[in-house]
C-alpha cells in the first residue's frame, strides 16, 4: 500500500520532512519577548526551573516514537475517511484524578463510545484521551481578584496543577516547577495503568446490558431515536465489531507550558527529527496560536501529530499561514484543525476557512471540538454548554465540510465518566435548575456519562448515514 506521502505500511513513514534546522526544542525561548510572554508561567527562581526541567529531561519518557508515527498513520487514515476519530476527557485533569478509580472509569468511557461508533461507522475508531497529562490551563487573564476577609485581593489566575495550585493563597498561586515533575509522574502513572488495563483485555466491553444506557428510557428521546439506539445497541452486544486496533489509545493534551514539553522533546535512535514524548497528540490552543508567539514555533518543529484549535475570529488567510507553518509540506496526519466555532457561527466561519484552505490547495484534517464555542453563563453566573447545542455543531459542521467535499475526521470532547450536572440537555432533560446539584468541573463543564454516551449514539447516527461512503473514501 503506497499512498502520496509515502507511507509505505504501518508506522514506518517514508518522506517525512526533517525538523527545520532554524528550530531547536528551545527555540520558542525567543520568541517570549516579541510575542508577549502569553500563558507560559513566569517561574522566579531559575534555579529550581532548570534542576526541574534538567530532571525531567533525563527521565525516561511517557510514549514512544513509534507510537507517534503510528498514530500519524491512523489520523492520515482518518482524513480519507477510513477510520473516524474519537478525542476527549477532563477539561483539566488534577493530580488527584491519579487514582485508579478515576482512570479506570475515564478509559472505559471513551471505549464504550468508541465501540457505539466503530459498530455505527463500520471504520476503526482512533481513541484519543485528554488524560495522562492535561494538567495546564490558559486563562483569559492572568489574575483573579476576590474578596478575602472584606478586603480585594488580587493573585496570579489557577493555571492548572502543572503549573500552580488552585486555593487563593499567594503561596499556592506562584508557579512552582516542582509541580512539572509531579505532573510528569502522575501521567506517567496514569499512563501505565491505562497500558496495564489494555494489556488485560479491558477493551472487551461488549456487553451493553451491562453499560448504564439510561438515557434511552427517557421520555425526551424520540421514539425512532430510541428505536434507531436500541438497534445500535443491540448490534454491539450480538456482533461485536471486530476492532483492528483493539490496543491501542493515544494520550493528548494542550502543549501549554512549553517549558515542560521542550524538556521531554528528543531526538531518538533511527529516526529523524525530534519528538514530544510527553504525549502522542500535543495540541495548541485557541489562546496561543500566535504564528510569531513561542507555541508555534515550538510546534512547528517536533515530529508528533499537532492540533490547532481554530475560534471564531480565525480568517481564511491566517489559518492558510498557520498551516504552511505547522505543515509545510503537506504531511499526511500531521496536522489536526479542531473548529471549535459555536453553533451560531460555525457555518459561515468553516465554510470560508475551507475554501481559503483549498486556494492554497489543501483540503484539511478536520475534527470539530463542538465544547468550547458553546460555552454560555446562565443568569445565575453558572458557565454551562447546551447538548443540543453541541450535537448541533458536530452536524453543521460535518455538513460544511460534505459540501464542499470534505469529510468530518472525528469529535473532541470534554466529558466524564461521573454523574455531574454542567451541561444542560440531553435525554435526561437537565435544565438550568439542576446544575448546581453536582458541578465539580475546576474548568469547563463536561458532559456526563449518560450525555456522553447518548452523543456516541448521536454521531453514530450521523456516521450511518454515510454509509458505504466513509468506508469507501471518497476523496
Ligand atoms: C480546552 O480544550 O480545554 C481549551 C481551553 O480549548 P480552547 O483553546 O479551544 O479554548
Ligand atoms: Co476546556
Amino acid at each position: 500500500m503506497v499512498r502520496a506521502g509515502g507511507f509505505l505500511h504501518w508506522g514506518v513513514p517514508h518522506g517525512v520532512a526533517p525538523s527545520p534546522a532554524d528550530w531547536t526544542p528551545d527555540s520558542w525561548r525567543a520568541c517570549r519577548a516579541a510575542a508577549g510572554l502569553g500563558p507560559i508561567p513566569e517561574y522566579d527562581d531559575a534555579g529550581a526551573l532548570s534542576a526541574a526541567v534538567e530532571r525531567i529531561a533525563a527521565l525516561p519518557p511517557l510514549v514512544t516514537s513509534g507510537e507517534i508515527e503510528r498514530l500519524r498513520q491512523r489520523l492520515a487514515e482518518a482524513a480519507e475517511g477510513r477510520a473516524f476519530v474519537l478525542w476527549g476527557g477532563d477539561c483539566a485533569e488534577t493530580f488527584s484524578d491519579c487514582t485508579s478509580g478515576a482512570i479506570a472509569a475515564r478509559l472505559k468511557m471513551l471505549l464504550q463510545m468508541a465501540l457505539v461508533l466503530r459498530a455505527a461507522g463500520d471504520v476503526p475508531v482512533v481513541r484519543i484521551g485528554r488524560i495522562a497529562g492535561q494538567y495546564a490551563k490558559p486563562r483569559s487573564s492572568p489574575v483573579e481578584t476576590r474578596v478575602v476577609g472584606g478586603r480585594e485581593a488580587t493573585l496570579p489566575s489557577y493555571f492548572g496543577d502543572l503549573i500552580n495550585r488552585s486555593e487563593f493563597t499567594a503561596a499556592a498561586r506562584r508557579p512552582d516547577p516542582a509541580l512539572m515533575l509531579e505532573g510528569y509522574r502522575c501521567a506517567g502513572l496514569t499512563l501505565n495503568f491505562i497500558r496495564a488495563l489494555l494489556d488485560a483485555g479491558f477493551a472487551d466491553l461488549h456487553h451493553p446490558e451491562n453499560w448504564d444506557l439510561g438515557f434511552l428510557s427517557r421520555a425526551a428521546l424520540l421514539p425512532e431515536q430510541r428505536e434507531a439506539y436500541r438497534r445500535l445497541a443491540e448490534r454491539v452486544s450480538v456482533h461485536p465489531p471486530a476492532d483492528p486496533a483493539a490496543e491501542e489509545f493515544y494520550t493528548s493534551h494542550e502543549a501549554l507550558n512549553l517549558w515542560y514539553e521542550s524538556a521531554q522533546t528528543r531526538r531518538v535512535p533511527r529516526r529523524d527529527g525530534w519528538f514530544n514524548l510527553t504525549c502522542h497528540l500535543p495540541w495548541i490552543g485557541q489562546r496561543t496560536g500566535d504564528e510569531a508567539g513561542p507555541h508555534v514555533e515550538y510546534a512547528r518543529g517536533v515530529h508528533n501529530p499537532i492540533g490547532l484549535k481554530i475560534g471564531p475570529e480565525m480568517t481564511g488567510q491566517r489559518l492558510a499561514r498557520l498551516v504552511r507553518i505547522l505543515d509545510p509540506h503537506d504531511e499526511p496526519g500531521r496536522l489536526v484543525l479542531l473548529p471549535r466555532l459555536g453553533v451560531a457561527r460555525v457555518r459561515p466561519v468553516l465554510d470560508d476557512l475551507v475554501r481559503s484552505l483549498s486556494a492554497i490547495g489543501r483540503r484539511g484534517l478536520w475534527v470539530v471540538d463542538p465544547m468550547h464555542g458553546n460555552s454560555v453563563v446562565t443568569s445565575r453566573g453558572v458557565k454551562t454548554r447546551s447538548f443540543d447545542d453541541v450535537l448541533a455543531e458536530i452536524h453543521a459542521a460535518d455538513e460544511v465540510l460534505r459540501a464542499h467535499g470534505r469529510r468530518l475526521a472525528g469529535v473532541h470532547v470534554e466529558l466524564t465518566p461521573l454523574d455531574v450536572t454542567e451541561c444542560v440537555g440531553g435525554a435526561a432533560g437537565i435544565g438550568e435548575d439542576d446544575l448546581p446539584r453536582n458541578y465539580t468541573s475546576p474548568c469547563d463543564p463536561r458532559l456526563n456519562y449518560e450525555q456522553a454516551m447518548e452523543l456516541a449514539f448521536a454521531v453514530a447516527g450521523l456516521l450511518q448515514g454515510r454509509g458505504a461512503s466513509v468506508s469507501a473514501g471518497s476523496r
